[in-house]
Formats: C-alpha cells, sequence, structure tokens
C-alpha cells in the first residue's frame, strides 16, 4: 500500500503529538459538561478513537454516517444521512468531530442539522482542514493540521474507500486516482 503514496505528509508521532495537544484543550473547555461527542462516520474514526481517550472529563458518544464523496476525489455537493445519531441532541453540549474539512459543505450540513434540533452548542474539531477549497464558511474550534490542496488519504480518509487504516496521512500517487 505504501507503494500509491507519493509522499507521508504527517507522520504518526506528529500526528498522535498534536492529538494529545487537542485533547488537554478540549478537556479544559469541556470540564464538567458532560458534551457529546459526535464522530462522522467513517473518516472520523481513528482520529475519534485516539482523541476521546486522551479527553480526561465525563463524555457521551454518537455516531452519524455521511458520504458526499463516494467513490470520486471531488465532492458530488450532495450531503447523504446514511446513518444517524441515537441520542437526542437537544440541550446538548455537542462536539462534531470530523477528519478534514474541504468544500465545508458536510460540516455546514450536519451544523444546520444540529442547530434545527436545539443543540445548547455546538462546537468542532478537526483533524485537517483544506482551506483551498472551501465553499461553504464553517467556523472550525480545534484544527489539528492545515493541509494543501492535495488528495490525502490514511488515518482515517479514504480513496474509493481505500487506506484508511494507514497510520500516517499520506499523499496519493496522481496515477491511483487518474486511471
Ligand atoms: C469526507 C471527509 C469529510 C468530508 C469533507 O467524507 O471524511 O467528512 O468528506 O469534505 P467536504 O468538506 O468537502 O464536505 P466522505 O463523504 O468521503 O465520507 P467518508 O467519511 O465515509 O469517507
Ligand atoms: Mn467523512
Ligand atoms: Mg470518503
Amino acid at each position: 500500500m505504501r507503494k500509491d503514496i507519493k509522499e507521508i505528509l504527517i507522520n504518526e508521532v506528529t500526528l498522535q503529538r498534536r492529538i494529545d495537544e487537542l485533547g488537554v484543550e478540549i478537556t479544559k473547555d469541556y470540564e464538567g459538561k458532560n458534551p457529546l461527542i459526535i464522530c462522522v462516520l467513517k473518516g472520523a474514526v481513528l482520529f475519534m478513537a485516539d482523541l476521546v481517550q486522551r479527553i480526561d472529563t465525563t463524555l457521551e458518544m454518537d455516531f452519524m454516517a455521511i458520504s458526499s464523496y463516494g467513490d470520486s476525489t471531488k465532492t458530488s455537493g450532495q450531503v447523504r444521512i446514511l446513518k444517524d445519531l441515537e441520542k437526542s441532541v437537544e440541550n446538548r453540549d455537542i462536539l462534531i468531530v470530523e477528519d478534514i474539512v474541504d468544500s465545508g459543505l458536510t460540516l455546514a450540513y450536519i451544523i444546520n442539522l444540529l442547530r434545527e434540533r436545539n443543540a445548547n452548542s455546538i462546537k468542532v474539531c478537526t483533524l485537517l482542514e483544506k482551506p483551498a477549497r472551501r465553499v461553504a464558511q464553517v467556523k472550525m474550534d480545534y484544527i489539528g493540521f492545515e493541509v494543501p490542496d492535495e488528495f490525502v488519504v490514511g488515518y482515517g480518509l479514504d480513496y474509493a474507500e481505500r487506506y484508511r487504516n494507514l497510520p500516517y496521512i499520506g499523499i496519493l500517487k496522481e496515477e491511483i486516482y487518474n486511471t
């Protein structure tokens, strides 16, 4: 699989070190609030798993599956719910956990939905953000890393469902998606 990767952009140690820092920050901000932490499947699953272990306060977790990319490298612009939350968000302090904010359409859709469902507060924690392709302006409260306008995979991020299991963030070789 490594042969499909042009370059490792963020290695395992750097990723984990940054997640330690985010955990400390989030712990401080949510002390005593019992936040509902929402993982946006599938991309955010590895980040979520590592992040919550570093948040040292009472919390609850829920999962939502959203898809806009399918097997393409470009967003379809159509956001679909594949699996909804199990918990009510009414009056809850919500922290949305994402792997990447690219066009921002996925996040804008989720934030809008949670607002309509009367969440008490909504914050966003994203591991990566790619400012180059932003369409919807969304406020991100915790950001791991800013990434360049390249197709990145690994640590949850896929291309056609593959590469999610890489422990690092890598740039995919163009020849993999240009065939
Ligand atoms: C990817 C990624 C984010 C979203 C970001 O999800 O995990 O959720 O796209 O893109 P945007 O800012 O342009 O909306 P995808 O739809 O590929 O589903 P997945 O998480 O299951 O891979
Ligand atoms: Mn996703
Ligand atoms: Mg995807």
